[in-house]
This record gives C-alpha cells, sequence and structure tokens, in this order.
C-alpha cells in the first residue's frame, strides 16, 4: 500500500478525501501515534484497504467502497467503452467479499448497480463519482440529524458509556453514536464519556478518546471489562453505540462486547440507545442469527502492541462483531427519527413499510 502525508493538522473530517482523481484514506491501523493516508488509485487497493481496515467503521466502509467503484468504472471503461458493465461485476465482486458484517457496503454496491444499469453510454466516471460524492455528503447531514434525534431522549446532565469509535473516523463526519454525544454535550446534556477501549484493535483507545478529546469533550478510558463496575458506581445513564447491521427484528450486530454492554446496562437501569442511518437497516436479513459475523485471524488476540501475549501454542477465537437482542435495546436512533423499544413491527413502520 502507497502512503503519504498531507502538510495539514488531520483531523476525523480528512477520513475519506477525493482528491486529484484518486481516494486518500487516512490510515486508521496508525493513529493516533501517526497521522498518514493511504492512496488508492484502484479497486484493488480500495478493497485491500477495508480488509486490512485502514478505513473501518459501518458507513464509512460503504463510503469507501463508492469512491472504489468510481475507480473500477474508470479502468473498465479505459480498457472497453462496451464491455465495461460487464467487467466492473468482478469489481463489486471484490469489494463485497472485502468485509462481510457491515451492510452499509452491500447497500453502496446495491446502490451503484441501480445507477449503471441506468446510466447511459459514454464515460461513466464523472456520474458515478456524483453518486459516491452525494452518498458521503448526505451520510454528514443524517449524522447531524441522528444526533438530534438521539440527544433529544438524554435528559442530562449526565455522564455516557460507548464502544468502538462511531465518529467522524466512522463515517463521512460527526458520527453515529459518537453524532450523538457530540450533539448532546453540545447541549449541555453529556457532561462526561466513558470510552471502552475495545479490544483487539482499540477503537476506543486510539479513536474516540483522539476525537473527543480534539473537541475538548471530557472523556476517560476503561477497559472493556471496566464498563460493568462503571454502571453500578452511578452517573451513567445512557450507554450509546453504533451498528454494522440491524435485522429486520431489530436485532443489532456491532462491535464485540457491545451485547455484553447492553446485558450490564439492563442489569445496572441503564438505558441503551443505538444510533445508525437507515442504510444500516437491513430489511432482508430476519434476525441477528442471519448476520454474518466476521472472524479475524487468532493473532489479533494473541498479540498486544505488536507484542505477543499469550504463550507459543495457546489460540484464540477472535468474531468480531456480536448480536445483541432487540429486547436489550430501548432506542434506535436514525436519520429519520427515534424507534423506541424496537422490533419488526416499529422497524417496518419506521421504514414506511407498515402496514
Ligand atoms: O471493525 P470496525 O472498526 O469496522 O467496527 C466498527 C463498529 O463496530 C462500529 O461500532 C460500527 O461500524 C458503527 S460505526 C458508525
Amino acid at each position: 500500500m502507497k502512503t503519504i502525508r498531507f502538510e495539514h493538522r488531520v483531523t476525523a473530517d480528512d477520513t475519506l478525501r477525493w482528491q486529484d482523481n484518486r481516494l486518500y484514506l487516512l490510515d486508521q491501523r496508525v493513529l493516533p501515534a501517526d497521522e498518514r493516508f493511504v492512496e488508492c488509485t484502484d479497486v484493488q487497493a480500495t478493497a485491500e484497504a477495508i480488509t486490512a481496515m485502514v478505513v473501518r467503521g459501518a458507513p464509512a466502509i460503504g463510503i469507501a467502497a463508492a469512491y472504489g467503484i468510481v475507480l473500477a468504472a474508470r479502468e473498465r471503461y479505459a480498457q472497453s467503452p462496451t464491455g465495461w458493465r460487464t467487467g466492473i461485476e468482478q469489481d463489486l465482486a471484490t469489494l463485497a467479499a472485502s468485509r462481510p458484517t457491515a451492510v452499509n457496503l452491500f447497500w453502496a454496491i446495491a446502490r451503484f448497480r441501480e445507477a449503471i444499469a441506468d446510466l447511459p453510454d459514454g464515460d461513466p466516471e464523472a456520474k458515478l463519482l456524483e453518486l459516491a460524492q452525494a452518498i458521503h455528503d448526505a451520510d454528514r447531514a443524517d449524522n447531524r440529524r441522528m444526533g438530534a434525534f438521539g440527544a433529544s431522549l438524554i435528559e442530562g446532565p449526565t455522564a455516557v458509556i460507548t464502544h468502538c469509535n462511531t465518529g467522524g473516523l466512522a463515517t463521512g463526519g460527526w458520527g453515529t453514536a459518537l453524532g450523538v454525544i457530540r450533539s448532546a454535550f453540545a447541549e449541555g446534556r453529556v457532561t462526561h464519556v466513558y470510552a471502552d477501549e475495545t479490544r483487539p484493535w482499540l477503537q476506543g483507545a486510539r479513536l474516540t478518546a483522539w476525537e473527543l478529546q480534539r473537541d475538548d469533550i471530557p472523556v476517560q478510558l476503561i477497559v472493556d471489562g471496566a464498563a460493568a463496575a462503571r454502571m453500578a458506581a452511578g452517573g451513567v445513564s445512557w450507554a450509546i453505540v453504533g451498528a454494522d447491521r440491524i435485522a429486520a427484528n431489530g436485532d443489532v450486530a456491532n462491535k464485540i462486547g457491545t451485547y455484553g454492554l447492553a446485558v450490564a446496562a439492563r442489569h445496572h437501569g441503564v438505558r441503551f440507545m443505538v444510533a445508525a442511518p437507515t442504510s444500516t437497516i437491513d430489511l432482508a436479513t430476519a434476525t441477528g442469527a442471519d448476520i454474518p459475523i466476521e472472524q479475524r485471524e487468532a493473532g489479533e488476540v494473541l498479540r498486544c502492541g505488536g507484542q505477543r501475549v499469550a504463550s507459543d501454542g495457546v489460540d484464540a477465537w477472535n468474531p468480531v462483531f456480536d448480536v445483541t437482542p432487540a429486547s436489550l435495546v430501548d432506542a434506535i436512533v436514525t436519520e429519520r427519527g427515534i424507534i423506541e423499544k424496537p422490533d419488526a413491527a416499529a422497524i417496518s413502520m419506521h421504514l414506511g413499510r407498515g402496514d
């Protein structure tokens, strides 16, 4: 992967940059220690960057794929102005294989497949770039709306707990769960954030704490195992997380550890909010049991900070997402509003498909 540095001070708004007809991805594997970008000039590099976690977070993965399809179309059209629509199918399959759980990836691919079918003959790049940028811009705007809806649920002032990273680094900007926290902080409803460190990739420690610190929002890191004790200690009234896929019945797949957080929250009377755009809701997936859960290599758990921590020969189980049953979720917040006590009927109604 080709990495480069820009001169300016990097922020979470730099997550995905389309510049000089190529895609630059802020390399999230090395933040906050280093602020460098991975350059993607073709779809292969984009798919590899998604798999390698250069870019991560459900909406950001969908947006990266969108720009990757623009790069694919450019190359396929140059090779064959008449056969590019057939050739690009292979590229869509490459992107679809990059990570399995976040449905935003498949949602973006489906939108492009439709757009490609409707395009007139001729060079498709400009039109497809317009679509990628529209998806990117809409995600930012949706997150602001979601932030306002989510904040309205929080009767502050209170501390909240969050898990993984759901901010500008995981989206087109502002964030989903972190967007709610940002909006609620601006309104004085949230005064303090406990961020789970989120083993093994440490998205909480490396990314969420970095984003909140830059916004001057008081944040304290806790190890994942401290969340229940933190709730028992009092002062926390909401746990707020994002989602990688929400099934038709309201079950939520999100970063491993979310399920345990929801169980602990219910036990302690802490309310549990999931903030995610409607592109994360997958009506084609009936329940959480049907959501494909990504398993990554054991080495991610066996090492910490590049150092092996378990003795040689020890193996690890490394599912990187888990499923929280809808019954443990108090509210799902989308850009369209709030779904309290989510179930199949409430979700269908929210999407305008109710009876
Ligand atoms: O493995 P990751 O870092 O891509 O997982 C990210 C998460 O689980 C987030 O909580 C989720 O994508 C929502 S991001 C707005």
